[in-house]
C-alpha cells in the first residue's frame, strides 16, 4: 500500500478544511495506487490524472492542525507515476501554492489557472487518445457542471466524484435553488430532471438517495457510464456527502470495490 509521511509547512499558501477530507484522500490514494499499478503495463498509451477542483496541494485539518497532502500531490508522488498531471484552481493564492509544489516534482504538468467548467475543454484537447485517466472531481459544494462531466465524457476516464448532498443540495434546495432555473442545482444535475416535483414528493428521509438516483440516471443514459461505486462520508454521525465512482467498465469497479473493503476507520465490508 502506497503511503506518504505527513507535509511539512513550506511557507506556501495552506488553506484549513475539515477533517472529513481525510476521507476523501483515504479512497483516492488506495485507488490510485490500484489504478497505477493494475494498468501500467497494459495497453495503454498512458495515464493521466485529472483534479478539476485542485486546492493547493497541502491542507491543514481544522481541529487537530495536522497538514495533510491534498489530491495533486497525492497524484504526483503516486509510485508508479501517472504520465502526466492535468490540474486546475480557480482561487488565485491556492493556484500559485499548488503550481509551485506541482512544479517541484511533475514538472510538465497541465496547470491551468480559472473556472475548471470553462477550462476543461483545454484539459481534454491536451489528453492524448488511447490513454486512460483518472479525473478526481471534488469541488466544495454543487461546482460541477453537468455540462463539463458531459465535455469529460468523450475521453477514456474513470471518475472520481464529490457529490454533495447534505453540506449542500439538501440544505439549500427549497430556501437557495427550488425558484431559480438556472441553480447550481440545475446545473450539475443536467437538463431534463424533474427534480422539484421528486423532492417535494419525496419523504424528508429519502431525499438523498433521490438525488443520488437522478444525479446517477443522467450520468447512465446520457452519458454512457454504466459501473457505479457508492461511499458516503459522515463527520461525527452526520452524513455529509457521498463519493460517487463512475466508469465504463467493470475491471476499475471491482478495483474500486476491491480498495474500499477496508473503511478509514479499520472496519471491514466485503463485497458480495
Ligand atoms: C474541496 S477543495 C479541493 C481539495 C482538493 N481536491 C484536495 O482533495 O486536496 C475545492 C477547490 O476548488 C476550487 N474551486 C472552486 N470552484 C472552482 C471552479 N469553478 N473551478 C476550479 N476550481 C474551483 C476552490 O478554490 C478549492 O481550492
Amino acid at each position: 500500500m502506497f503511503e506518504l509521511s505527513s507535509p511539512k509547512d513550506d511557507d506556501l499558501y495552506i488553506p484549513t478544511v475539515g477533517e472529513w477530507s481525510r476521507d476523501k484522500h483515504y479512497f483516492l490514494m488506495r485507488y490510485i495506487d490500484a489504478f497505477t499499478t493494475s494498468m501500467k503495463n497494459k495497453k495503454w498509451r498512458g495515464l493521466h490524472y485529472i483534479d478539476l477542483f485542485a486546492g493547493a496541494g497541502i491542507e491543514k485539518l481544522k481541529s487537530s492542525q495536522k497538514l495533510d497532502w491534498g489530491s495533486p500531490m497525492i497524484a504526483a508522488k503516486a509510485p508508479h507515476p501517472f504520465d502526466r498531471l492535468h490540474l486546475c484552481e480557480k482561487n488565485k493564492r491556492t493556484y500559485n501554492a499548488l503550481k509551485s509544489r506541482v512544479d517541484q516534482i511533475k514538472p510538465d504538468s497541465q496547470i491551468l489557472y480559472g473556472d475548471a467548467n470553462k477550462k476543461i475543454h483545454e484539459i481534454v484537447e491536451e489528453i492524448p487518445q488511447r490513454t486512460l485517466s483518472l479525473a478526481f472531481l471534488d469541488p466544495y459544494g454543487l461546482h460541477l457542471d453537468y455540462e463539463t462531466l458531459r465535455v469529460l465524457s468523450n475521453i477514456r476516464a474513470d471518475l472520481i466524484i464529490f457529490f454533495p448532498d447534505h453540506i449542500d443540495a439538501l440544505r439549500n434546495w427549497e430556501h437557495n435553488y427550488l425558484d431559480n432555473p438556472d441553480s447550481n442545482l440545475d446545473r450539475c444535475l443536467g437538463p431534463g430532471t424533474n427534480w422539484r416535483s421528486l423532492l417535494n414528493e419525496a419523504p424528508t428521509q429519502r431525499r438523498a438517495e433521490v438525488l443520488r438516483n437522478l444525479y446517477v440516471d443522467q450520468l447512465k443514459k446520457q452519458l454512457g457510464y454504466t459501473e457505479f461505486e457508492y461511499e458516503r462520508i459522515s463527520f461525527k454521525g452526520h452524513p455529509l456527502y457521498v463519493l460517487i465512482f463512475c466508469s465504463r467498465h467493470k475491471i476499475a469497479a471491482k478495483l474500486w470495490r476491491g480498495i474500499s473493503g477496508k473503511k478509514p476507520n479499520g472496519q471491514r465490508t466485503w463485497p458480495f
